[in-house]
């Protein structure tokens, strides 16, 4: 089964692209953090504070494999970091990957408050997503089979272009 598989940074709108495609092409979306959460009874945020990244990495890895299993069609909206794994990388090359590739600076704006799901730039939000985009630029690139700058652009846009993507169609 193929799947349609987001990949970018925090903010980057994975889960509200994965929604607007998923109820464009009929199929269920699955956000894998929100799964995990959902199947662990814990928040991302409780389990890097009590058990640390490499803990949530696993739980991440095992979550996203297991979505990627499904035997129905899905969208699937991943966590920033879920290209960091090379399993997950091998897991992915089989699906339609699409980054949404944005500007830390953008980016920044829009997750920057603390709090929630994200405790990795409860620091320094900016300095983190910039240092992140350099180090991710490369993995996200060499899963993706199409990718958008999200920059500027509107949801609807974005939707449509990816969906254009997927029908075969240039843009
Ligand atoms: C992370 C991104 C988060 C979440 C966790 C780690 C990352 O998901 O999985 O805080 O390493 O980029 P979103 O990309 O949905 O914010």
């Amino acid at each position: 089964m193929r799947h349609v598989v987001l990949v970018g940074l925090m903010g980057s709108g994975k889960t509200t692209i994965g929604r607007r495609l998923a109820s464009a092409l009929g199929r269920s979306f699955v956000d894998t953090d929100a799964r995990l959460e959902s199947t662990s009874g814990r928040t991302v945020r409780e389990i890097f504070e009590s058990d640390g990244e490499n803990a949530f990495r696993d739980m991440e890895s095992e979550t996203l494999i297991d979505t990627l299993s499904s035997t129905t069609p899905l969208v699937v909206a991943t966590g920033g970091g879920a290209v960091l794994r090379d399993a997950n990388r091998d897991a992915l090359s089989t699906h339609d990957v699409i980054w949404l590739r944005a500007d830390p600076v953008v980016l920044q704006r829009r997750v920057g408050r603390p709090g929630g799901h994200r405790p990795l730039i409860d620091a320094d939000p900016l300095g983190t997503l910039t240092a992140m985009s350099v180090e991710r630029r490369p993995l996200y690139e060499s899963v993706a089979g199409f990718v958008i700058d999200v920059d500027g652009r509107r949801p609807e846009e974005i939707t449509a272009a990816c969906l254009s993507h997927l029908a075969g169609g240039r843009t």
